[in-house]
């Protein structure tokens, strides 16, 4: 198992957005994250990178144990070194390439020096096949492009692991399967990966395992092809669609 969160829990003022969240991800996997909006599917994703602190919790990651409300700032840092999170608005920086935006962080949290860094970076623009593009800034691309330089610039560090959290639902309809079909080769080539989307048919055909929350709560997680099939719960088979249950 690479990562493994145990108990989550977070609240906003009286609201109880994660109610006790338990699940893992194995070594390989590309796992779905499905529920309807308000579930906490953001919170719980930015919990388990740090970017919230859960109320309690606890990480287990290749092995280690942590209690995820009393990790040091080097602690944090060190597991940030080996995650990466691809936010649904892009989050590049405007006045920078897409080339300086991948190497960016190479430089300033990994201290490449900036030719180890380019090297990085023109493999990871390759790979999204944005090679072509490096000088562009963000408002030379499309919105589709835009997310792929975020992706490369995910990728370019070589994480364990990547957070996405509905990458493509600030697309046009037209530029989400430029995305989508990244990450499927991204999945076809064992990058283990925690996705938050809304793209059914792609996460049918993606993942490997799909977590169903809502209100807070895990209602059931297991193989995607069971969950799409076979659901344990009722309620899982009515927001899959699963018919002749
Ligand atoms: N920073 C915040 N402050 C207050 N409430 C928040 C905050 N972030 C999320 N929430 C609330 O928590 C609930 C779950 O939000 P979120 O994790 O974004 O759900 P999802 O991603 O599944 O739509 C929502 O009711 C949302 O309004
Ligand atoms: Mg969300």
């Amino acid at each position: 198992m690479l990562l493994e969160v145990k108990n989550v829990k977070k609240h906003f003022k009286s609201l109880d957005v994660l109610k006790g969240i338990d699940l893992s991800i194995d070594t390989g996997e590309a796992a779905v994250i499905l529920g309807p909006s308000g579930a906490g599917k953001t919170t719980l994703l930015r919990c388990m990178n740090f970017l919230e602190t859960p109320d309690s919790g606890e990480l287990i990651f290749e092995g280690q144990r942590y209690d995820m409300t009393h990790m040091s700032k080097k602690e944090i840092r060190n597991y940030h070194l080996q995650t990466a999170f691809v936010f649904q608005s892009f989050n590049l920086f405007l006045n920078k390439t897409a080339l300086q935006n991948v190497t960016e962080g190479l430089i300033i949290a990994r201290g490449l020096d900036k030719n180890q860094a380019e090297k990085k970076g023109l493999e990871a623009l390759e790979r999204v096949g944005l090679v072509t593009h490096k000088d562009h800034f963000p408002h030379q691309l499309s919105g589709g492009q835009q997310q792929r330089v975020a992706i490369a610039r995910a990728i370019a560090a070589d994480p364990k692991i990547i957070f996405f959290d509905e990458p493509t639902s600030a697309l046009d309809p037209e530029l989400t399967g430029e995305v989508l079909s990244v990450m499927r080769s991204l999945a076809d080539d064992g990058m283990t990966m925690a996705i938050v989307t809304h793209e059914i048919e792609f996460a049918r055909t993606v993942s490997n395992k799909i977590i169903f929350m809502e209100n807070g709560v895990v209602v059931e997680s297991g193989p995607t092809a069971k969950m799409f099939t076979n659901p344990d719960k009722e309620r899982t088979a009515a927001f899959l669609k699963v018919t002749g249950k």
